[in-house]
């Protein structure tokens, strides 16, 4: 479990990014960090593995103090996966996954025999280990981004914005793949997004930040769906939240009708 108890970030510069934070994110699931730009998420999110050191209050990880570890121990338990994956260009795919583990000192043949099974592990077809970054896609550079993050085995991973961009229907089967990773994993996952479709898809539990580094509200995603605590998440879910409904109430009419149609081929999910 992480928690975060009064943790306020203010920058050099007096902005105060984080205010007064106390969250508590729970193992074995992902919980979700949404809000505009600027509200502070992946600052909340460095201040886990101490890539941004918290001005007040405590952090804690399984029950420790991130203070009181020092910063390459804390991140040997913490994997970390970025937009645009930050792959190192002049690595081989093989090699970037096996980054953490080489480093480490690992055997060199072992390394990169376990990064071909979490190749596999993440979709990607082993024909793409001795391709460099740029030779892939950007929905294929994600999975190795991944890959790299899980290569370690760390029991905690932190995610900012991982498939934004990629487009939509890429993204659907990132989601899609990492849910069912997840489900085999069971990691403790700290997912930073902007959309809150992703965020109602992915999560256990959302958390809503607004700008200001204040957390508005901290919830299911059900719950935060039925009943935003105040008008800033109302807003913030806008018209969407009509959307959805109504997107839902379609497709079971449409379920019903294929059903009650006499021989009705019903709709394939992926054609809805
Ligand atoms: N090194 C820094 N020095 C000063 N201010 C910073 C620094 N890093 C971030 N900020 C400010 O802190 C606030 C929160 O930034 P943060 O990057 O945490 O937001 P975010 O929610 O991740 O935004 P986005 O969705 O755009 O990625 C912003 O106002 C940002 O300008
Ligand atoms: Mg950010």
């Amino acid at each position: 479990m992480i928690t975060f108890a009064g943790v306020t970030k203010r920058y050099p510069d007096g902005t105060v990014a984080v205010d007064h934070l106390d969250l508590e994110i729970p193992a074995g699931e992902i919980t979700v960090l949404v809000g505009p730009s600027g509200c502070g998420k992946t600052t909340t999110l460095r201040m886990i593995n101490r890539m941004v050191e918290a001005t007040e209050g405590t952090v804690t990880v399984d029950g420790r103090n991130v203070r009181d570890v020092d910063p390459p121990t804390l991140r040997r338990g913490i994997g970390y996966v970025i937009q645009q994956a930050g792959l190192f260009p002049h690595r081989t795919i093989l090699d970037n996954i096996a980054t953490v583990p080489l480093l480490l000192g690992r055997d060199k043949k072992r390394a990169r025999a376990d990064a071909r099974a979490l190749m596999e592990r993440v979709g990607l077809d082993a024909a793409f280990a001795r391709r460099y970054p740029a030779q892939l896609s950007g929905g294929q550079q994600q999975r190795v981004g991944v890959a790299r993050a899980l290569a370690a085995d760390p029991p905690i991973l932190l995610m900012d914005e991982p498939f934004s961009a990629v487009d939509p229907i890429v993204r659907g089967g990132l989601q899609d793949e990492f849910l069912r990773l997840q489900s085999e994993l069971e990691k403790t996952i700290v997912f930073v997004t902007h959309d809150i479709d992703e965020a109602v898809k992915l999560g256990h539990r959302i958390a809503v930040f607004q700008v200001g580094g204040k957390l508005a509200q901290y919830t299911s995603p059900d719950e935060l769906l039925d009943a935003p605590a105040s008008d800033f998440v109302r807003d913030f879910l806008g018209g969407e939240r009509g959307i959805r409904r109504l997107r839902f109430a379609q497709e079971l009419e449409a379920e019903a009708a294929a059903e009650n149609a006499p021989g009705a081929v019903p709709a394939k999910a992926d054609e809805r």
